[in-house]
């Protein structure tokens, strides 16, 4: 049985990591398709030889455009990788155009396709994201839900018959991580926050831009920002330096190392929806510069709270935090589940 996985941004490769592990278990065919969404080394090349992930058939070279574009290309330059690999399941991932993209190319081969990181509503359609996830989930035969919350949300929108609860394939990663993590020592803990930008609603408005960073640089407290490349463009557009007042400017890291950070940090301050989850699995307080979030559990016991205009970021280093005693995302076994589920559903439309 052959399975394509197709990734093409940054929080893929991440997710493709315990994806790729499982499939060769269970000695599967699996072949990746890069759809070159993301092609910055830092941003690409960097994951694929940290997380030892094998080299893709093909790089589909999408690159950068409108969402439109993006998609597009996406689509007619897979399909006839699709067309010849002729696989038994595609496997898109998460929430990105290169998700949405491959998705319908595949559905429209009447290719099976599952869908990894299904069910996550955030309620904003203003957000890119959310369209792609929505979409994603009813062009998808098989949904792989990474949470109890997810499933409702997926049997809210008539999608029940097609779900699975799974867990979540980034806990799977991340506890292979902190395993790794803990065996090369444990470094000490620093006075410092972590904080990333990089959701269009922050980054394309740039009074919204300018008000995140300044609140952030006049924290008492170094605040290591690492930059997406759409958060250095759009300072750039807007005239905005970023190397101001508390803020130390840092390249994208690999996986093991922006965790290491993390871990070692006093907060996290982001907007991305992996790191919010990936600080609440590493029991890190964190802020989320959005007004909601598609992974509600990360709000309970004060973990993560949101904050849309940066007006509550002093709090973060004084903040008590309880982790909860229940975890809702997983036993980090969800790969394995899913690779079960790709094998038992094979004939089945
Ligand atoms: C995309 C996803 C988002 C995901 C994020 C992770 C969509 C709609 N969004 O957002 O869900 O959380 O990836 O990073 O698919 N750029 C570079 N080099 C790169 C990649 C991007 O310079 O390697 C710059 C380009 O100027 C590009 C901009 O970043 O126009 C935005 O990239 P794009 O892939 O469109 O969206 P992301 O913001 O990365």
């Amino acid at each position: 049985m052959t399975v394509v996985s197709v990734v093409g941004a940054r929080p893929q490769f991440v997710k493709l990591k315990p994806m790729s592990d499982a499939l060769a278990a269970a000695g599967l065919d699996h072949q990746i398709v890069h759809t070159g969404q993301h092609y910055d080394s830092d941003m690409s090349e960097a994951f694929f030889h940290g997380l030892e992930l094998a080299e893709p058939l093909v790089n589909l070279g999408v690159g950068s455009g409108s969402h439109a574009t993006q998609t597009a290309s996406v689509m007619v330059r897979l399909e006839p990788i699709l067309r010849e690999a002729d696989p038994a399941w595609v496997l898109v991932y998460g929430d990105t155009n290169s998700t949405i993209g491959a998705a319908l190319t595949a559905a429209k081969l009447r290719i099976r396709v599952a869908h990894i990181e299904a069910g996550l509503r955030s309620g904003n359609r203003d957000m890119p994201e959310e369209i792609n996830r929505i979409l994603a989930d009813h062009s998808s035969d098989l949904l792989m839900a990474p949470t109890q919350l997810a499933m409702r949300n997926l049997r809210d929108e008539g999608l029940a018959s097609r779900a699975h609860l799974t867990g979540d394939v980034m806990a799977d990663v991340l506890v292979k991580a902190t395993a790794e993590l803990a065996a090369q020592g444990r470094d000490e803990d620093g006075d410092y926050v972590v904080a990333t930008i990089h959701r269009a609603s922050n980054t394309d408005d740039s009074v919204q831009l300018k008000n995140l960073v300044s609140a952030l640089s006049r924290l008492q407290i170094p605040v290591k920002l690492v930059a997406h490349p759409r958060l250095l463009a759009a300072a750039a557009n807007a005239g905005l330096d970023l190397a101001v007042g508390a803020l130390e400017v840092l390249a994208p890291l690999p996986y093991l190392d922006m965790l290491r950070l993390m871990v070692h940090s006093r907060g996290v301050v982001t907007d991305s929806g992996g790191l919010q989850k990936e600080a609440f699995l590493l029991g890190v307080p964190c802020t989320t510069l959005r007004g909601e979030t598609e992974w509600p559990e990360t709000l309970v016991g004060g973990m993560n709270v949101l904050d849309p205009q940066g007006k509550r970021l002093e709090e973060i280093v004084q903040r008590e935090v309880k982790p909860p005693d229940e975890q809702p995302y997983g036993d980090g076994q969800a790969s394995v589940r899913i690779v079960k589920l790709l094998q038992t559903n094979v004939n089945e439309r």
